[in-house]
């Protein structure tokens, strides 16, 4: 009965992951492209894309966090890796301030499209480093969905 279970969150969480990647990459490809300085043509056209594409994120990830705290992969993961409950708790603890990040980052990226004051390396620098440990996060859940899929093969320790 829980190797049902956990095959039904498995299968959408890795693809979920995939599908987050994507975004990722999209976001960092437009993150490297010449970003027009505030006030300049194109600046305004650039964070208006860079925050709808973050909305995008946001709410990818609200639903995406959601599901792995109540879709059965925290407890699967808790109870099949006891020694491993302080990191899942971590993991659940990184979900609220990516989502946090996320929402300040929509929010300086919309004063960006305003011309407010903020400094434009910063705000990439900034948003840069959100993706990075976003997929740092979701590699260490990948990596302790791995070792519960070999457990399930008798293949762990
Ligand atoms: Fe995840």
């Amino acid at each position: 009965m829980q190797a049902i279970s956990t095959e039904t969150w498995r299968e959408k969480v890795v693809e979920d992951h995939r599908q987050l990647n994507e975004a990722v990459a999209g976001i960092r490809r437009l993150l490297e492209e010449p970003r027009p300085e505030i006030g300049q043509p194109g600046a305004h056209a650039w964070a208006s894309e860079m925050s709808r594409r973050m909305v995008e994120l946001h709410d990818h990830l609200c639903r995406h966090f959601r599901y792995e705290e109540q879709g059965g992969m925290m407890e699967d993961l808790m109870e099949s890796h006891p020694r491993a409950t302080g990191k899942v708790e971590t993991l659940v603890d990184e979900h609220a301030t990516m989502l946090e990040e996320s929402r300040w980052m929509i929010g300086a990226l919309l004063s960006y499209s305003e011309e407010a004051e903020r400094s434009g390396a910063g705000l990439r620098q900034r948003l840069s480093a959100m993706l990075d440990r976003l997929e740092e996060h979701e590699r260490h859940e990948n990596s302790l969905i791995m070792d519960l899929a070999f457990d399930d093969l008798g293949l762990g320790d």
